[in-house]
């Protein structure tokens, strides 16, 4: 069973070893290994049941060491990262060939990040390699927010789990890549689309489905709990309602026992509603009931990651 702890040098130990550990960062737990050995890439992809065609995120600690494994760095990406990184935002940039293309699946874009927690950014500056790192859960489930979740799912695989608390903003980071002058939106994520358009103007949102890794996160079942998930439009829920779970945005559905339903913001606050949301799936997931109803939330700021995901979640009727 992992080891949970908050000691920098073990693991960076056993990253040094080849080993793959569990990282905090702000958006969620990382499952992480040296980005520039294959026996770890190759690990991470085992231990999380995830197909080598869905590529990795490498994770380091300034722009400055982003040259360790990107060609070069477009204009407008260079003028976000220095606005958000570190940040919730990942940039699909030029590959180098130190980075192995089992990490890139073969593309020559590496998606690249430099997570905003203090223990990893230490852990980043501390390690001679970056750190390739999907989210820590096993392949299509919800993506973990805690040193308890990810030891929950994942802990009999791995040797240690950094706990760096709960995350704080909750959802997996907005990726962008850049065509010619353009910025394209390949997953709405932890950074809203709102920030990025001040920053470079208008951007292309392309984050729609398939299996097709130029559509990152987008897989048909993702993030679903083991229950059904079905998305709330108004209607009559009928019968046993005792056997329903809700999870509302601001207030209860007044048809359904209160204790059943979890509020992702009292007062409609949108960063508070993320930073709950997989948490609270995860819980109504172990409730003693037979499917669970999401509200969607209104389609801004943050609002339209929760619902990319929530969409996600939902069963395909
Ligand atoms: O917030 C996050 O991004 C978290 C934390 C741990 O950093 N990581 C994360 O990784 O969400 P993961 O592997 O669960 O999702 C990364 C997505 C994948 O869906 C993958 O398809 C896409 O990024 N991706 C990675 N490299 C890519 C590339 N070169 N081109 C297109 N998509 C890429
Ligand atoms: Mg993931």
């Amino acid at each position: 069973m992992a080891i949970i702890g908050t000691d920098i040098h073990q693991a960076k130990t056993f990253l040094e070893q080849g080993n793959v550990v569990g990282i905090p960062t702000e958006t969620v737990y990382g499952l992480a290994g040296n980005a520039f050995n294959i026996e770890a890439v190759t690990r991470i992809f085992e231990v999380k049941n995830r197909p080598t065609f869905d590529p990795l995120i490498v994770h380091t600690n300034s722009i400055e060491r982003l040259s360790e494994f990107v060609q070069f760095i477009p204009e407008k990406a260079l003028l976000l990262a220095k606005k958000f990184m570190p940040g919730p935002l990942t940039m699909l940039l030029p590959k180098h060939s130190s980075i192995p293309d089992l990490v890139t699946s073969g593309l020559d874009t590496v998606a690249v990040r430099i997570p905003n927690h203090p223990l990893t950014l230490e852990l980043l500056r501390s390690l001679a390699f970056p750190l390739a790192a999907p989210s820590a859960n096993p392949f299509g489930y919800i993506s973990p927010t805690s040193a308890q979740h990810v030891a929950k799912q994942l802990g009999k695989k791995i040797p240690y789990i950094l706990d760096g608390g709960e995350c704080q903003i909750g959802l997996e980071s907005t990726i962008v890549g850049f065509e010619n002058e353009k910025v394209i939106v390949y997953r709405k994520g932890g950074l809203a689309i709102e920030d990025i358009v001040k920053i470079v103007g208008k951007v292309r949102v392309n984050s729609h489905s398939s299996s097709n890794p130029k559509a990152p996160g987008m897989l048909k079942s993702h993030y679903s709990p083991r229950r059904d998930l079905l998305i709330y439009q108004g209607e009559k829920l009928g019968n046993n309602l005792d056997k329903i779970g809700y999870l509302a945005f601001q207030q209860y559905n007044s048809e359904i026992p209160k204790k059943n339903q979890l509020i992702l913001s009292e007062s409609g606050d949108y960063k508070e509603a993320a930073k709950h949301l997989f948490a609270y799936m995860r819980e109504l997931d172990n409730m003693n009931i037979d499917r669970i109803y999401v509200e969607l939330l209104p389609e801004k700021d943050l609002g339209r990651a929760i619902n990319d995901r929530l969409k996600r979640a939902a069963v395909k009727v």
